[in-house]
């Protein structure tokens, strides 16, 4: 096994078209915090590299919906992304963009590299041409029918309604998205990585050599290299991107793909002089965070090209994580449905740790996971505030309230003195180990563990009463809970490192490293602590109601959305259509009918007569903000009793798709009794 000098960690460069949510946290950014802050503390040598991915469709799409520029794109969401992540602690060193200029010449030589090698394979194929607006079609550019299921607004790559992969040419009745046409077909020239030429090797580097993956990316990794692999066009024809850098490769940019994980390395480069130990020297340790739907490229795709390259280093390791969901649905950009970083940062301020925390004890390490507010309250109530908080927070008030802040001597150590003090290094054992298998959710739990000993053993020890009984006795106990304080601000920093920064104010102690966990003596007698504040505090049910309620609403409008109004009824006579009798009128008087939540007594002015109409519109108006309205009434409707009310007519109302019911008004107020026909 190599022994390792240094770790070079990178986390999957976000889109920049749009905001980060808690998924892009769970799935990628908090464990690689969490693993770089763990070796940090270790001492050893860390580069932790983000940065955003300003290329690819999606981007340009983006662009075009809100009529601005990619760049327009680029810079306002780089900017809120990076942002987010700064204000979340995630302590890259360094958070690059690929649209820096050193990315542009870093991924263009690597390709005029792999070019010059012969590395690349020409091909010329028929690709969709928008002929109106001169240029080839990408994928996302192009919909159509879905072969599939018959969806009539299938992208040319996925189908988002059955969601099959598609490719453009599967579609039924294609269309531009841009002019509308149907596109044609026509000749254009790509380069190729050819993928299946390097098949026998991935199957000795990582289905031979790399058998300790997550099972979850050696499966994936499996299954695509046993099924075989197809050369893949690293280079598109698009105006938003990194120009081809070969003559008469005009209007060609690099595939997304292509230049995007190469970013680490300029990333990197601009981070330091020194980027090739970090990329070149054997003795580097690369790790990769990313989601589920990028292992290929990170796995198969970049290892081939730095492969081909010949001078680079290739992945030890890539912990891919599977889903986070949202309250049981799938979280979508599109759709709204997602906890936006920006908004939680302001709706809980200063709890960036609470949605760490929770995100970790529920990541979706082996398997998609639910992400629900009431989880979230319960975590932070039930263990963050009654274990965590509720220990330390005891700890230093009796210590201040016993000893003026001042830390006692331990005296003659009990059996359950000894016995806690050692289960600390037990557990610091637990959690190094399942942080070197990237096990962050299973290391969180151990760390836990001791914040879970220490409330114990104070309340098993009980110094609030052994106080009046055997003074001495008190000052080892609250010795004991003070050192188990201390090393509960090593072994949660990496997972809660703004609460463990405040903790560290408490005890009124410096930073200290990882070696020093499990030492009995990180806090020396008379040393003087200070007076706590509360490390978390309870959420309360409205708090958690109003975030569910939003996504409610949010359910709501997409339904909205993607109603379909409903099919049209059989077709009736002009003399059914006659026989009807609707007149304008204005509601004079209106009032609830008592023991119903649906139903307003309306009093109406109908020109013909005043009458009152029983009206199922509870739910929508109070009685007082209707008086004066103009509506439309069937008046020759036949009277009936409703609650014992007879009600004379009814007033027509438009459903909106939500349900709502709104009044059918004529546009300017017209006399009442006017006919409507
Ligand atoms: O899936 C994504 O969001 C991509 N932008 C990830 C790119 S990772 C790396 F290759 F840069
Ligand atoms: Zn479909």
């Amino acid at each position: 096994m190599t022994e390792f000098k240094r770790t070079l960690i990178t986390s999957a460069l976000p889109y920049a078209n749009g905001p980060v949510h808690i998924g892009h946290l769970a799935g990628v950014y908090v464990p690689a915090d969490i693993y770089a802050r763990y070796l940090r503390m270790n001492g050893e040598e860390v580069a932790f590299i983000g940065g955003s991915d300003e290329h690819g469709v999606p981007i340009t799409l983006k662009a075009k919906n809100e009529g601005v520029t990619p760049q327009d794109i680029v810079d306002k969401y780089h900017g809120m992304i990076k942002d987010s992540f700064k204000r979340f602690g995630i302590s890259f060193d360094i958070y690059a963009r690929t649209s820096d200029p050193i990315h542009y010449q870093t991924a263009s030589e690597i390709f005029l590299k792999l070019y010059q090698d012969g590395k690349f394979v020409e091909k010329t194929s028929e690709q969709y041409y928008d002929a109106e607006n001169k240029q080839f079609l990408a994928d996302r550019y192009i919909t159509g029918t879905c072969p599939k299921c018959g969806f009539e607004k299938a992208y040319g790559d996925q189908c988002e309604s059955c969601g099959s992969a598609l490719s453009p040419n599967e579609l039924i009745n294609p269309k531009s998205m841009i002019s509308g046409n149907v596109p044609e077909l026509k000749e254009t020239k790509h380069w190729y990585l050819p993928l299946d030429q390097y098949e026998g090797w991935l199957k000795e580097w990582i289905l031979a050599g790399h058998k300790e993956w997550k099972s979850n990316v050696y499966g994936q990794c499996k299954s695509w290299i046993d099924g075989g692999l197809q050369p893949r066009a690293v280079t598109r024809d698009l105006d938003w991107g990194i120009p081809v850098p070969l003559e008469g490769a005009d209007g060609k940019v690099l595939y997304v793909w292509f230049d995007a994980p190469i970013g680490y390395i300029s990333a990197t480069k601009e981070w330091t002089l020194e980027w090739e130990k970090w990329w070149k020297d054997p003795e580097t340790k690369l790790v990769h965070f990313i989601g589920k739907d990028n292992i290929v490229f990170h796995c198969i795709i970049f290892p081939i090209i730095l492969k081909a390259e010949g001078s680079y280093i290739l992945p030890e390791n890539v912990p891919a994580n599977e889903f986070l969901n949202l309250e049981g649905d799938k979280i979508s950009t599109s759709r709204n449905w997602a906890v936006w970083l920006h908004e939680y940062l302001e709706e809980f301020p200063g709890k960036e740790d609470v949605l760490k925390y929770v995100l970790t004890a529920n990541a979706p390490e082996t398997k998609d996971n639910d992400f629900t507010w009431k989880d979230f309250q319960a975590r932070n109530n039930n263990e963050l505030v009654a274990v965590l908080g509720n220990f330390v927070n005891r700890a230093l008030v009796l210590t201040q309230k016993y000893y003026d802040g001042k830390v006692p001597a331990a005296g003659v150590l009990s059996e359950a003195d000894v016995s806690a003090l050692v289960e600390i290094s037990l557990i610091k054992a637990d959690v190094e180990k399942s942080i070197s298998q990237y096990r962050f959710r299973e290391a969180l739990k151990f760390a836990m563990d001791l914040a879970r000993l220490g409330n114990k053993y104070l309340a098993d020890a009980e110094p609030w009463k052994v106080v009046k009984t055997d003074p001495l006795r008190v000052e080892t106990i609250m010795n004991v809970c003070l050192q188990i304080t201390a090393n509960l601000t090593i072994i949660l920093a990496p997972f809660l490192p703004f609460s463990m920064d405040k903790l560290r104010i408490f005890l009124n102690i410096d930073e200290l490293n990882w070696s020093n966990l499990g030492r009995s003596d990180l806090l020396k007698v008379g040393h003087q602590t200070n007076t706590p504040e509360l490390l978390f505090e309870k959420i309360e049910d409205e708090v958690i109601e109003f975030q569910v309620n939003k996504l409610l609403a949010t359910k709501k409008a997409n339904e909205a959305a993607n109603a379909q109004a409903a099919p049209a009824k059989e077709n009736c006579t002009f003399d059914d259509f006659n026989k009807m009798d609707i007149r304008t009128g204005t509601i004079l008087e209106a009032e609830r009918v008592p023991k119903t939540k649906k139903l307003l007594k309306l009093t109406i002015d109908t020109g013909i007569d005043q009458r009152t109409v029983v009206s199922g519109i509870a739910e929508y108006y109070n009685p007082e903000e209707i008086i004066g309205q103009q509506v439309s009434i069937l008046v020759n409707l036949e009277p009936k009793e409703l609650k014992g009310i007879q009600s004379q007519g009814m007033i027509l109302m438009a459903q909106d798709a939500d349900g709502s019911l709104k009044f059918v008004t004529p546009v300017s107020p017209v006399k009442n009794g006017s006919e409507i026909k």
